[in-house]
């Protein structure tokens, strides 16, 4: 059996009851720890789910993935996943690879940084196409691209950013904010600033892009992971609600 569980988005305690009973009765547990971060170790996480964990690299994950299944042939294995298991990350293929390996699945779902922006006041139904920041972004339109169209209909804009977990590198909301005016946005543009979603002390900050960048650049030192949002056409009671993070 192949367990995929989201562990939602602070630390080791976010787990459901259903995944941590799920992950006692596993063999193996890999940990995939490259597309986000939690506020805990993963000591953390072992004293608590009561397993060893093996990291699954980015290359584990996706080239490693025919030996993970193989094991899930004759061994319950859990694959954890930060958040939920198939929001802005790339563990379908791994689901589908197992269905058409006649691997039997269990998916057990957590809060997502996709639903978790609902602290904003935004409309999660008023979200048009997410897209991500890269660190290495120079000659990169594609996320200008997607904006320009959501706006055009009138729709919010989730940006991601880039990160490297290994490394201890994560693209900030004011590397994001500088990178979309550098790109032609305007400074004036008002956006929305995110960081830490689902801890004890989420941050968010409304402003105009040039302004949240100078507010947020030094105040949210080290306070990752962040994102950054371009409201679309605002109801007034989402105007209402943004207003209460304006400085
Ligand atoms: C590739 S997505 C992974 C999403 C994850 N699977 C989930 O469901 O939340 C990672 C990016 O989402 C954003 N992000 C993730 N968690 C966040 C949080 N708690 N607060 C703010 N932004 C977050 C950051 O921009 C981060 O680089």
């Amino acid at each position: 059996m192949l367990y995929l569980i989201g562990l939602g988005l602070r630390d080791e305690k976010d787990i459901s009851l259903k995944g941590l009973e799920a992950i006692k009765a596993c063999d193996l547990v890999y940990f995939e720890g490259y597309t986000s971060k939690l506020e805990c170790s993963v000591s953390d996480m072992e004293k608590l789910y009561g397993k060893s964990i093996i990291i699954a690299d980015r290359n584990l994950a996706e080239s490693g993935m025919g030996k993970i299944i193989s094991e899930a042939e004759s061994k319950n294995v859990a694959f954890l996943v930060i958040g939920d298991v198939f929001s802005a990350t790339t563990h379908i293929s791994l689901f589908a690879e197992a269905k058409s390996c006649n691997v039997k699945v269990e998916v057990i779902h957590n809060a997502s940084v996709l639903t978790a922006v609902g602290i904003t006041g935004l409309e999660l139904y008023k979200f048009g196409k997410i897209t991500s920041i890269p660190f290495d972004n120079k000659d990169i339109v594609a996320p200008i691209d997607v904006f320009e169209m959501n706006k055009s209909n009138g729709l919010h804009t989730l940006f991601l950013l880039d990160l490297n977990p290994e490394k201890g590198d994560f693209m900030t909301a004011a590397q994001a904010a500088e990178y979309l005016i550098q790109k032609g946005i305007p400074a004036e543009t008002d956006a929305v600033a995110c960081a830490e979603l689902g801890s004890k002390n989420p941050g968010v900050a409304f402003d105009k892009l040039r302004s949240l960048n100078e507010r947020i650049a030094t105040q949210w030192a080290g306070r990752i992971p962040q994102c950054l949002i371009i409201p679309g056409k605002l109801h007034f009671v989402e105007q209402e609600s943004l207003e209460r993070y304006q400085d």
